[in-house]
């Protein structure tokens, strides 16, 4: 059974592009183009120019109308967004004004049943966004147990990851766990919700999505690429959907934009001058009537930062040290 199509609403779609402070003869980069509506309300304002990056095929093809529509100033491109500084160098944009990134899944994936995506709706276990590489059932199938009460814990914040896991492994030596169904019927076994709590399932569903698509070191890595295309005076603007997004955008800005003192994780490294100027002291939240109109809207965040004219400050991307999916489908 397939869902309705629903019509993605973007949330704080406003205020993200508000804070591009889009100016004619800008170019931005859209790198969650989904359903458009940013890279829409960055084209409103006459002679922008918007790259638009999805690695959902989906999303790259419902775009053509808006393709149109914009007479040339909106090119859209299907990649993955830490490929971003490449793209834009591949579209003769090497320098831009402005990046804006509505990060993690859209409506659309979510209601598709045949995505995977979703517990509430029963399909295939997949939840791939660009459609390659590993599904979420080829790692239910190959990751230790070890591995997936890691995944669980640290990508769903899942209290009961150990059990979870555990019933995983005792479940697929039975046969495949194929389907959502499946997988969200094994979990609600081991952890119960009372009423009026979320599904039993939703952490473990948000942590396989999470680490299927790889989407935390995705998000590290397109931060570090839009430090490096963002002119001094370009904005960067986030909106990130839990508190585990969130913070490696909090972590991000706080780190470039300081002065003085060294990185509590590096002090040994003298700090460089910052690369931002941060714009929201606190994060940007939905109102309520936003959050009526979207419930899946209540743990967006918005946070922005001017980029300064110093040059961007080469980290080497600290990654944290959580489980790689090449590592776990290799079975190591
Ligand atoms: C929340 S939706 C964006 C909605 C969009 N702002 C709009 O107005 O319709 C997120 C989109 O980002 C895409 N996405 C997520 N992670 C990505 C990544 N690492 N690289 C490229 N696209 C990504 C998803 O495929 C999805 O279409």
């Amino acid at each position: 059974m397939t869902a309705p199509p629903v019509r993605h609403v973007p949330v704080l779609g406003r205020e993200a592009v508000a804070m591009l402070a889009p100016r004619a003869g800008g170019v931005y980069v859209d790198a969650t183009f989904g359903a458009g509506g940013y890279s829409r309300a960055i084209l409103a304002t006459a002679e922008t120019r918007v790259i638009g990056i999805d690695r959902d095929p989906t999303a790259i093809a419902g775009g053509s109308g808006l393709v149109e529509e914009s007479g040339g100033r909106l090119t859209l491109v299907e990649d993955r967004f830490s490929h971003l500084a490449a793209v834009c160098a591949a579209q003769d944009a090497a320098a831009v004004d402005g990046v804006v990134m509505d990060v993690g899944v859209s409506s659309m994936q979510l209601d598709e049943a045949d995505r995977g995506f979703s517990f509430r709706l029963d399909g295939p276990l997949d939840m791939r966004m660009s459609g390659q590489g590993p599904t979420a059932a080829d790692v239910v199938a190959r990751a230790s147990e070890a591995d997936l009460a890691d995944i669980i814990y640290i990508f769903g914040e899942e209290r009961r990851s150990r059990a979870v896991a555990r019933a995983i492994v005792m479940a697929r030596r039975h046969g495949p766990i194929a389907t959502t169904r499946a997988l969200a019927d094994i979990v609600s076994k081991v952890v119960r919700a009372k009423p009026h709590e979320i599904h039993p399932a939703t952490r473990t569903f948000q942590a396989l999505r999470i680490f299927v698509n790889e989407e935390l070191d995705e998000l590290i890595a397109a931060l570090a690429a839009a430090e490096r295309v963002l002119k001094p005076g370009g904005r960067l603007a986030v909106v990130s959907f839990h508190s585990l997004e969130d913070r490696i955008v909090k972590n991000f800005l706080a780190w470039r934009g300081k002065t003085g003192g060294g990185s509590r994780h590096r002090p040994e490294i003298e700090r460089a001058p910052p690369s931002f100027a941060i714009l929201t002291k606190r994060p940007l939240t939905p109102c309520d009537d936003e959050i009526r109109a979207n419930p899946r809207a209540r743990s967006a965040r918005l946070r922005a930062a001017e980029r300064t004219d110093a040059a961007a400050i080469d980290d080497g991307a600290e990654r944290p040290a959580w489980p790689s999916l090449a590592n776990v489908m290799r079975g190591g």
